[in-house]
Formats: structure tokens, sequence, C-alpha cells
């Protein structure tokens, strides 16, 4: 059996202890009563978007303060958590599949439920699975080490289904995977009530964290050795700090930005209602703030706008974008789009399209509208056949790829300063990420493995582009 989280920096080594009596580290000192239970394996799945990645993180965080040690396969563990997503319904039937192959073969395994889907099925779930014993949305994880007690107990149905709490969810290990960028969670929920969206109903009403414990953490991050925070929240644009401090997202993202280690700063999602003036001024001129703003703009037609109760227009939206095209500094612009939302006509496509055509984005994430439970939309006639939505989708794909193309190309011969991420052994290429949050790949005069880059910033000049990716040459 394969432990993962092999200790593999200083900090880690620190984090592995399990709190031994005699033991004085500060690890120590947080999990030290737990130190006599038996150890317990368990195996994590993880669904979704970045927040439901980051407070995966934390989970294995606390389940190894509670003593669990993480295992790579869920055959090899006593305990199975899958963190789910319910976005979409592709994305909620993934669980349920993978339930399925553990229906007969999963005996002396528990099985936990976590995130979206668990939020929304609730008990429901006990039923379609009976070996499942743990449900429990992402309001509820404070609640985990007691949850974990009750399972240890023999209880088959433990819940944590509240969506009522002011709380965030606040560990004292946080496990991360990527040892360069670290995410951290500002605000939780949604106040927002996007017609075709589930969020608000599996992650409950917005609650920031402190100025002070985001700005504690990412101290924290630095001295750990991180360089990259990415700021995450379903919507940071509406944080507002809870102390008297009474910092908005703007101001927090400027002092995210000035603390010294930190060299990149970047934060999603972002809703253009929320999205004001003083957050392009931050960006434009504090240059650890990355250029890249990821802007979800959904659909480019008013009605279609007005229907999904998105609370913005075609023009405000592109007035935006005008704020970040009259920066210093090019900003690379993403968003995303839902095509066949009901009632969607060809010509309301079409303006989607030409939106695409006016912002030039860098990059669009493209779904087709999928009928969500408890969503406003579920009760929308006029439903758009999903041969139709396939073919809007791939169309808008095209379409995209094409202005990719374009955009990519105006970077060749331009010199970018990269992350470096990865190497690639069968290629020989280091991997890159610039700020603009572009994969670039990149040769290096000296061999390859004569020294390790990752985790450095280096300059690299691009030579070739494609749709989705550059390739350059490192310069320093
Ligand atoms: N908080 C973010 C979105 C989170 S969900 C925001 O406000 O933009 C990520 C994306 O999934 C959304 O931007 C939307 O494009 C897509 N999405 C959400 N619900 C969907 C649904 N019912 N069908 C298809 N796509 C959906
Ligand atoms: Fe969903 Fe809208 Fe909230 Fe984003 S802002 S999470 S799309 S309800
Ligand atoms: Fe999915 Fe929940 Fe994130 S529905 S996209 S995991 S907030």
């Amino acid at each position: 059996m394969k432990a993962l989280n092999a200790p593999t920096r200083v900090v880690d080594l620190i984090l592995t202890c399990l709190g031994g009596p005699a033991c004085q580290c500060v690890e120590a000192r947080a999990v030290g009563p737990r130190y006599n239970r038996k150890v317990k394996t368990f195996y994590i799945e993880t669904f979704g978007c970045q927040m439901n990645a980051h407070d995966s993180e934390k989970v294995v965080g606390t389940l190894v303060t509670e003593g669990y040690q993480q295992v790579e396969t869920p055959e090899e563990a006593e305990l199975v958590f899958y963190n789910t997503c319910s976005i979409r319904d592709k994305a909620e039937q993934k669980v349920f599949h993978r339930l399925q192959q553990f229906q007969r073969d999963g005996k002396g395994k528990k099985f936990a439920v976590l995130g979206c889907v668990a939020q929304q099925e609730g008990e429901k779930i006990f039923e379609k699975a009976p070996h499942v014993s743990m449900v429990c949305g992402s309001a509820s994880y404070n609640q985990l080490p007691q949850m974990l007690v009750q399972l240890d107990a023999g209880n088959k149905r433990v819940t944590g289904l509240s969506l009522d709490t002011d709380q965030t969810f606040e560990t004292p290990l946080t496990r991360r995977d990527n040892p360069h960028r670290a995410f951290l969670t500002i605000i939780e929920g949604c106040d927002k009530s996007c017609a075709y969206c589930v969020v608000p109903f599996t992650r409950g009403p917005e609650r920031s964290r402190t100025s002070a414990s985001v700005i504690a953490e990412s101290r924290k991050l630095a001295e750990m050795g991180y360089s990259e925070i990415m700021l995450l929240g379903q919507n940071v644009n509406s944080y507002r700090d809870p102390s008297p401090a009474a910092w908005d997202f703007a101001k927090l993202l400027d002092e995210v930005g000035r603390v010294p280690g930190i060299r990149r700063v970047r934060f999603t999602t972002s809703h253009p209602r929320d999205f004001v003036q003083p957050i392009m001024e931050a960006i434009d001129s504090n240059p650890s703030l990355c250029n890249h703003v990821h802007l979800p703009v959904q659909s480019g037609s008013d009605r279609m706008l007005e229907a999904m109760r998105r609370l913005y227009t075609r023009e405000e939206y592109l007035q935006r974008i005008a704020w970040m095209k009259a920066c210093r500094r090019e900003i690379a612009i993403t968003t995303d789009v839902i095509v066949g939302f009901p009632g969607e006509t060809d010509e309301d496509f079409q303006t989607t399209l030409a939106l695409l055509d006016e912002v030039e984005y860098d990059s669009v994430f493209s779904f087709k509208y999928s009928r969500r439970p408890n969503t406003h939309a579920l009760a929308l006639d006029d439903q758009i056949p999903e041969e139709e939505k396939t073919r809007r989708l791939a169309v808008l794909q095209e379409h995209q790829r094409q202005i990719q193309i374009r955009r990519n190309a105006s970077y060749v011969g331009r010199v970018e300063e990269c992350l470096v991420e990865g190497f690639n052994k069968a290629t020989g290429q280091w991997i890159g990420r610039t700020s603009q949050h572009k994969t670039l790949n990149f040769v290096r005069a000296a061999a390859p493995s004569a020294e390790d880059l990752l985790g450095r910033y280096v300059d690299v000049r691009v030579t070739r582009s494609g749709p989705n990716s550059l390739a350059g040459e490192c310069v320093n």
C-alpha cells in the first residue's frame, strides 16, 4: 500500500507529524490528542470546480489531523470519499457511476458523498446507494471531525446538510496538491440566483473570511515557499470583509499582491455585475496581480441575459471589457458561455458569436445548457433540442478556435515570464505558465535535467503558437 503525500519539502515533514506524546512541534499540538486512535486509510476523488478541489485539500488536511492516512486507490481504502459536482447533469451522474462500481464489491469499506450532489440530493443518496453512510455538503465541513466519530461508532446515516451557516471552512492543516500555486478561499456561497444554476442551493449564502485571516494565510503561504496565490469564491467580487476593516475585493486583492514573496495573484470567479472599476485599477497598478481576468458572460444576447437573470446587459458587460482593454498591460480575457438556454433563437446565438469577435477572448469555456433541479429555468418552456444544442456548441467552439489562433499568433516574438510547472520527458520541453494563464512550452539550451527549473520564474521568447498553447525558447 502506497501512502500519498509523501513528504517532499521541509514544511511537509512538519505536517506529517501525527503528534506523538513527546513531540513538541506545532502540528503535534494540533493533532496530539488523536495520536492513539487506530490509523485508518482513506481515498478521495474530486469532481467540479477549483472551489471543490480546494475544499478537498482542506478535507484531506482535516482527515490527516484526525489520524487518517490517504491512499492512492479506492480499493486500498477503508473510507472512500467522493467530493461531487452538480453543475450539469453529466457531472452529477459521475458519482453515481462510481458508487455503482462498488455496489457489490465494496464490502468492508465505508463510502461518503461530499460536496454539491450531497447537498442537493441529501438523504435520498442513502436510498439510491445504500452502501453510502455519510452525506455532507460543503457548508458542514467544519463538523467533519464529529461526523467521523459517528461513522466510527457504526452510524450508517451520518449527515451534514444544513445550509444555515455564517461560517467558512477553516482547518489547521491543508494538504495542497500544487507545490507552487496555492488556492485560498476568500468567500463561500453565492447570493445571486442565475436561472440555470444550482450553486446557491448547494453552497448556501455568501460568507466572507476576515481580511486579517486572508492576509495571515497569504503570509504563511509565502513563508512555505508558494509564490502564486489563486483567490477563490463563486463570486469573489462580492467579497465583504466582515471585520471593522471592511475591505472590499479590490483592496483585498491589492493587499494580497503586496505580501512579500507572493509574485502572482489570480482570482476566480468574477460576476460582471459586481466587477467594479477599482478592481481593474488595482490590477493596472500592482504588477503582482496577473494579466488575466475570467469574466463569465454566458450569452451575448440581452434577451437571454435577462431570461438567465444575470443582472447585466451586453453593453454593461462590454464596459467592463473596455476597462480591461484600457490597462497599460495587455490583459488576457476568458469567459464562460452557455448555449441552448430555453428560448435561445438562432439570432440570439449569432449575437453571442458576434460578442466573441468583439471581445476577442483568449479562451472560452462553453457548455450546453443542462436542466438542473430547484432552478428557476427548470420550469421554462421552449427547451432547445439536444441536437441543436450540440450543433451550436460545435459552431461556437470552432468560431472561438479561429479567434484563439489569431490571439496566440500575436504573442510570437514576445518575451513572457513563465512560472515553470512541469517537464515533458517525451518532448524534452519544460511547461511554463504565463501571467496571462497561457501554457508556454519551452526548450532550454542547457541540458534539460541539469538544473531543476520547477517552481522558478524564467523568461521565454515565444517562437510558435497554436490555438491552445504557445511554444518558445528560454532566454535566461
Ligand atoms: N460562479 C460562477 C460560475 C460557476 S459554474 C459564475 O458566476 O460565473 C461555472 C459555469 O458553469 C458557469 O459560468 C456556466 O457557464 C456553467 N453552468 C452553470 N450552470 C449550468 C447549467 N445548468 N447548464 C450548463 N452550464 C452551466
Ligand atoms: Fe451560479 Fe450565478 Fe452564483 Fe455563478 S453567480 S454561482 S452562475 S448563481
Ligand atoms: Fe460544481 Fe459545486 Fe463547483 S456544482 S462547479 S462543485 S460549486
